[in-house]
């Protein structure tokens, strides 16, 4: 089975003492590219620097919307100059929150409006983060496509299928993490039912959102085959077959060229 797992975390600490095996079990699970998102200058940094080492990884980056008010405007300028890196090849992890209520709403939208702008402006594919906060995320998708459609992925989506719909005819696809493999998640199953094959992606989220069978450990990309799975069961596809629909969609979105 050939999958990409197009959204984690790759530079936490708690990946410091066994990176290459995490990356070693990965590919030994048919993951042949991991895409590693940053949220402060500081982390999109260190996502860079390791997809410079390890030739499967790939990075985006970004400030997380909990992480906007560490971050400052050279912090920006920074990661404007990142974004031409030839090792980056999205844009994030940008988006709102409104679970934790820590960061201001408007300064949140601020910051995830420059990102779309540089998606639109590098060609890179836009990665957004969605908790608690569908409308005013919907608001601003609306507002910046009405420049043309957008290009980018709702991240471990786990909103409605009326959301789902319209981030895909805004031009977006819709990633599905860990959350997918929930014995609760049967709504968010049928949400993965229903939308186009040409849009649909698989990630980890790691080290965070660990699927059902391996709950409550710390994640890695290997386990983006259990998300996978469910979704093949999901689709009515042979696990095969949806690896290489995902992959597909993967490598056209993101650009990437796998061996
Ligand atoms: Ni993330």
């Amino acid at each position: 089975m050939r999958l990409v797992d197009t959204h984690a975390h790759l530079d936490e600490e708690s990946f410091d003492a066994d990176r290459p095996e995490v990356l070693h079990r990965a590919s030994q699970q048919g993951v042949l590219a991991v895409i590693t998102l940053g949220t402060l200058l500081s982390t999109s940094r260190r996502g860079v620097e390791l997809s410079h080492r390890h030739p499967e990884l790939h990075a985006a980056v970004g400030v997380h919307p909990n992480y906007v008010t560490q971050a400052s405007d050279t912090d920006w300028e920074a990661i404007v100059q990142l974004a031409g890196d030839s090792r980056v090849v999205g844009i994030g992890e940008t988006g709102l929150d409104l679970y934790w209520k820590t960061v201001p709403l408007e300064l949140q939208r601020a910051w995830f409006r420059r990102h779309l702008e540089l998606s639109r402006d590098s060609g890179k594919p836009v990665c957004i983060h969605c908790r608690d906060a569908e409308g005013p995320v919907l608001e601003e998708l609306r507002t910046a496509s009405q420049r043309g459609l957008l290009r980018g992925v709702m991240h471990s989506f786990a909103g409605s299928l009326e959301t789902a719909q319209e981030c895909v005819a805004l031009g977006l696809h819709v990633s599905f993490s860990g959350i997918l493999t929930y014995k609760k998640s049967a709504a968010l199953r049928e949400v993965a039912r229903q939308l186009p094959g040409d849009r649909l992606l698989v990630e980890t989220d790691a080290p965070y959102l660990s699927p059902q069978t391996v709950r409550g450990k710390r994640n890695e990309p290997a386990h983006v085959r259990m998300t996978a799975e469910t979704l093949a069961e999901v689709r009515g596809l042979d696990p095969e077959e949806l690896g290489e629909l995902t992959t597909a969609n993967a490598c056209r979105l993101f650009g990437l060229r796998l061996s």
